[in-house]
């Protein structure tokens, strides 16, 4: 792995190539149940992997409650944010500003402390659209924290979906709640309202253990009139991509298989444990720095989860870099 990582950066910093992007962007959206998880570090470290294998990135930052992807990226807030799009004074190209990392640019967010700190859902529905046609190979969203329904909204509309956890309890509860928020949105959007409602009232005495037969989302959908019943089928064919982030020993690196049978087992939902980034110091040293680690330690075993993941999910022949 190390050998791949060198042959990469090597590559990446003789590159200077502009973007070839001509269709329409896959968008990738990072998302958490907890706040403070590592989203944004995630977020900016996809999208320097990305720009490593030779892609053209953008990476957007939608976290209204606190945008802060200029620091994990080493960069100083510009003044032209996102906010200039949902005024209508500047289309999103417009606010695409390059970074020095080659192929990565970034749309700084709110800047403003007198700004809203929640999106309307017609806000997130009409920018989807033009985060699509932004002039890259990927766009990738740092969100903000928690399934409220804008976050659902761009989750639900992604290429790829992450869902970041760290193994702290807290995390993990809010990383399943989110699961089934997201879920629930997407079957609301599938089903008649009243199939809905009845599958909200199972649910409901499933929580409180007056059921007395375990819940499965799958097997509620087969049985009852009103759904979508490929939606799980569709759903396995791009699922929820599970982070599993600051992990410190083996068995925090376990969780994350834990986590994807328990959904399995509870709810008939299949989820992919995708990556599981280990704690390091030099994550927050290298922000203190303003230098991001990928960039100042290129070689070590967090650098090489990223790429794993990356070479995963992107289609082999667009695997431009010689690895
Ligand atoms: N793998 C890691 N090892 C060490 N520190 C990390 C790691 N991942 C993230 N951190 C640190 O944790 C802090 C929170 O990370 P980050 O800002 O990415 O989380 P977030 O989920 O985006 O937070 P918020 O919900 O507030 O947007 C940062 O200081 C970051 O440096
Ligand atoms: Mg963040």
């Amino acid at each position: 792995m190390e050998k791949d990582l060198q042959d990469l950066h090597k590559k990446y910093l003789e590159s200077n190539q502009p973007s070839t992007a001509s269709s329409s962007a896959k968008l990738w959206v990072v998302a958490s149940g907890k706040g403070g998880v590592g989203k944004t570090f995630v977020s900016s470290s996809l999208g320097i992997t990305l720009s490593k294998l030779g892609h053209s990135v953008v990476v957007v930052d939608l976290d209204l409650s606190g945008a802060n992807l200029h620091t994990s990226l080493g960069i100083q807030p510009s003044h032209m944010n996102i906010r200039h799009y949902f005024e209508g004074s500047k289309n999103l190209q417009e606010l695409v500003i390059p970074t020095a990392f080659p192929n990565l640019s970034y749309v700084q967010g709110f800047w403003d402390s007198w700004s809203p700190t929640e999106f309307s859902f017609d806000q997130i529905s009409n920018i989807i659209p033009q985060l699509k046609n932004l002039r890259a190979d990927y766009v990738i969203v740092d969100l903000g924290a928690g399934a409220m329904e804008p976050n659902l909204e761009l989750f639900t509309k992604a290429d790829e979906r992450f869902l970041v956890s760290t193994p702290e309890p807290t995390s993990i509860e809010k990383t399943y709640r989110f699961l089934e928020s997201f879920v629930c949105y997407s079957l609301k959007h599938q089903a008649t309202p009243e199939a809905f409602e009845n599958m909200i009232t199972t649910l409901r005495s499933y929580r409180q253990r007056t059921l007395g037969r375990p819940f499965s989302f799958r097997s509620y959908l087969k049985t009852e009139a009103g759904f979508n019943h490929d939606f799980f089928e569709s759903l396995s064919q791009s699922p929820v991509r599970l982070i599993m982030n600051c992990s410190r020993s083996q068995s925090n690196q376990d969780l994350g298989r834990s986590m994807k049978s328990v959904c399995y087992k509870y709810y008939d939902l299949g989820i992919d444990y995708v990556g599981c980034i280990p704690y390091d110091n030099a994550v927050w040293q290298s922000i203190r720095s303003r230098e991001h680690v990928l960039s100042a330690q290129p070689f070590t075993p967090l650098a090489g989860e990223f790429l794993t993941t990356c070479k995963q999910l992107i289609d082999p022949e667009e695997l431009r870099a010689v690895l």
